[in-house]
């Protein structure tokens, strides 16, 4: 997206949730890993490119031995239009035995976690546990849900803290809504 483009994207958009109270979320959510996982030496894995912001700001909170790679997973093409899941990297590190934890930025339908889930289990995981940093609240029933949550969403387009619209805004440390259409 054009930078001129983005700026008014953002200019015109609600704000969901503050840094503020992102890094509470994130803090209450790295508790209930290390109370969880401390002592199961896991393999996490970062979805790309979504779960970039909230794995690298979680990381350093999980003082506790484990494992990191990353898996590239995504049913998003360039519009926002859900659509097929796409495999553009699976992690290198063998899942085999392994307790895995999975991080994403955000549960909306939940296609694709329980696609990652399904294929982790299949390469041998001895057990996998999701982390989402949102919780997209869109009224449906959803074949997965997160083991770890940070914060739930409305059922709007939302961009921020590693989500993106239309390739913009992954950076912000808060999370906005698009305007919507009256
Ligand atoms: P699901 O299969 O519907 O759960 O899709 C989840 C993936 O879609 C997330 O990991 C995001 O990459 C993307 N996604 C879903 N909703 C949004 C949104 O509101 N903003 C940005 N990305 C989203
Ligand atoms: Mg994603």
């Amino acid at each position: 997206m054009d930078a001129q483009k983005s700026l008014k994207l953002l200019a015109e958009a609600d704000l969901i949730h503050s840094e503020e109270s992102i890094q509470l979320a994130l803090n209450e959510v790295a508790k209930q890993i290390r109370e969880q996982l401390a002592d199961k030496n896991p393999l996490v894995l970062c979805v790309m490119t979504g779960g970039v912001i909230f794995c690298g700001q979680l990381l350093p909170k999980l003082d506790f031995p484990l494992d990191f790679d990353y898996l590239h997973a995504t049913r998003y093409g360039p519009d926002t239009q859900g659509g097929k899941i796409s495999w553009r990297m699976a992690p290198w590190i063998s899942v085999k035995g392994r307790t895995v934890l999975v991080i994403d930025d955000i549960l909306d339908e939940g296609i694709t976690l329980a696609a990652v889930k399904d294929s982790l289990l299949h390469l041998g995981a001895a057990e996998v546990l999701l982390a989402t940093f949102a919780d997209k609240l869109n009224g449906k029933l959803k074949p997965i849900s997160a083991d770890f949550c940070g914060l739930t969403v409305p059922d709007r387009f939302v961009f921020g803290y590693g989500m993106d619209v239309d390739g913009a805004w992954r950076n912000l440390p808060a999370i906005y809504a698009v305007k919507e259409c009256a």
